[in-house]
């Protein structure tokens, strides 16, 4: 797809990080485009960041609801008067579930829910639509923990990495099944590495979680006994944990190597250059070269992202 002109694309998480900067570039290239989100705060800060550009739709909707999303589609189809899409970006997501063994088995299926679920029930709702257009795309967004599973040594990740595995896998196989069966429809899959984004913060309150400042003393009294072995002073006092949660999720926002800004104009690029393997960053680039040099290697005990990146990054 050489131009997104004229065109109409659906993309999930759109009030936020990387999916509204896919919503305001799409808009701006002349694109109509039909967000949801749970947020409705977020998406409308979105429609109002994309005004100027082609029009913008916005749509309340939970990915992890089939039922959701086959209404969010019918909303599509009448307020764009289609029966047909051209793009869809699967790209909303929320991190959590770290702990198979000891963590909460809700927390774990939510997440797996959104990152696995939510894409498997966009599919299924707009891979027809896709179909009935005349040349289309399926975008769907996995993660570096699509091929590489452990963010930080000591904290399991398993039920983001699962769904991240789940959403590359689905895509890659997805590849043939077009071919074959819809030739004029392509996949793609995303796999960014660390992008700046509200994404930490925003997880906290999809599973749930209280600001920092509104947590109890039981609440930091969790956070400090994780936080101690990785630095926090033992003896920090409970605003101190609090203050420490705050800059976490800030952190990880604005210490990012990629913009959610720039990491949208990569996939956008991708998808018009035909790419079907898109990776985001710096960082994903030598973390996919070190994984594929030595997949064993990759998961020896105190691997780091950071070694490996390194190794991918002198390799590649
Ligand atoms: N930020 C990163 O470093 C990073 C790295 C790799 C992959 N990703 C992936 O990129 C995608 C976008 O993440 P982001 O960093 O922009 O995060 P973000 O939190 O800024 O945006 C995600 C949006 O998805 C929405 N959302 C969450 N659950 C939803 C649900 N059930 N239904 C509808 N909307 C829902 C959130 O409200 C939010 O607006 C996610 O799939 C994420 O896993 C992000």
């Amino acid at each position: 797809m050489q131009s997104f002109e004229g065109k109409l694309a659906v993309v999930t998480g759109g009030g936020s990080g990387i999916g509204r900067e896919l919503v305001v570039q799409l808009a701006a290239a002349g694109c109509a485009v039909a967000a949801c989100d749970l947020n409705e705060a977020g998406l409308a800060e979105t429609a109002a960041r994309a005004a100027g550009g082609a029009r913008v739709t916005t749509h309340v909707c939970n990915v992890a609801d089939g039922e959701a999303v086959e209404r969010f589609r019918d909303e599509v189809m009448d307020q764009h008067a289609t029966d047909h899409v051209h793009l869809v970006f699967s790209n909303a997501g929320i991190g959590g579930g770290g702990s198979f063994i000891a963590g909460p088995r809700d927390e774990w299926e939510r997440t797996f829910g959104v990152c696995w679920g939510g894409v498997y029930n966009c599919a299924r709702a707009f891979v027809p639509l896709l179909i009935a257009s005349d040349e289309g795309c399926l975008v769907n967004t996995s993660s570096v923990n699509g091929f590489w599973t452990t963010a930080v040594p000591g904290m399991p990740h398993t039920a983001y990495s699962s769904a991240k595995f789940a959403v590359k896998g689905f895509s890659e196989a997805l590849l043939e099944d077009f071919r074959v069966n819809a030739p004029h429809v392509k996949v793609a899959v995303v796999m960014p590495g660390h992008i700046g984004t509200d994404i930490v913060t925003n997880t906290r309150r999809a599973h749930g979680g209280p600001e920092p400042e509104d947590m109890t003393a039981e609440e930091v009294a969790v956070i400090r006994a994780a936080l101690v072995p990785r630095g926090l002073p033992a003896g920090a006092s409970d605003d101190e944990v609090r203050q420490a949660v705050r800059m976490f999720a800030d952190g990880f926002r604005d210490t990012a190597p990629t913009s959610a800004a720039q990491a949208a104009t990569i996939i956008l690029d991708g998808v018009r250059a035909g790419e079907w393997r898109i990776l985001v960053g710096d960082d994903a680039h030598a973390l996919d070269a070190a994984v594929r040099a030595d997949p064993i290697a990759a998961y020896l005990p105190g691997t780091t992202m950071m070694s490996l990146v390194e190794r991918g990054g002198s390799a590649g």
